[in-house]
């Protein structure tokens, strides 16, 4: 049953974090520039619209069946309290991989909800871009950390 429940949850994180990753490198690659080349045409609001619920869907669905799997390998918030946990591989991995996921969250918000829509409204990228390429990067250091966990290390 325990091996069972953890090969669901890591598919579904697998699945969600394909659909987050592989979405995100998608607008920095190709959304991006195909608004440079036709500006004005409203590219990146209106694929924005559409894939947000998938984005937001499967961020959630990382941030629900993380914390499930680490109950699954017997890592409870009480190990939290161990500063042995912290010193190992596993721990510092983990710890540096939650502090990538709040800093994409934040970014996340902070593009979607203020720079996205000061863009549309001035016609100028600003600092939207340069926003959208550190949540690039810092989703791919987040998986690989992720292969990191699957390690152990
Ligand atoms: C943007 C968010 C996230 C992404 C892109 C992501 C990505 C990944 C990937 C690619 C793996 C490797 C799976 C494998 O090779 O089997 C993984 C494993 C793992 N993730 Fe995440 N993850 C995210 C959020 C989280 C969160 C919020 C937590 C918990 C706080 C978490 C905990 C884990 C754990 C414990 C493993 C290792 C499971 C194992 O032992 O095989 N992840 N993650």
């Amino acid at each position: 049953m325990g091996e069972a429940l953890f090969l669901a949850l890591i598919a579904l994180h697998v699945l969600a974090a394909t659909a987050w990753v592989g979405g995100v490198l998608f607008f920095v690659f190709a959304v991006v520039p195909a608004a440079r080349a036709a500006p004005g045409a409203g590219i990146p609001e209106a694929l924005g619209r559409a894939f947000r619920p998938v984005a937001y869907g499967a961020l959630g669905t990382l941030i629900v069946t993380g914390p499930l799997l680490l109950t699954v390998l017997g890592i409870s918030p009480r190990t939290f309290l161990q500063a042995r946990f912290w010193a190992d591989p596993f721990g510092i991995t983990l710890g540096v991989k939650v502090v990538m996921i709040v800093l994409v969250l934040a970014l996340t918000v902070w593009h979607d909800a203020v720079l996205g829509p000061r863009a549309h409204r001035t016609g100028e990228p600003g600092a939207t871009r340069i926003v959208g390429r550190a949540i690039g990067l810092l989703s791919v250091a987040i998986l690989l950390a992720g292969l990191l966990l699957a390690q152990g290390l």
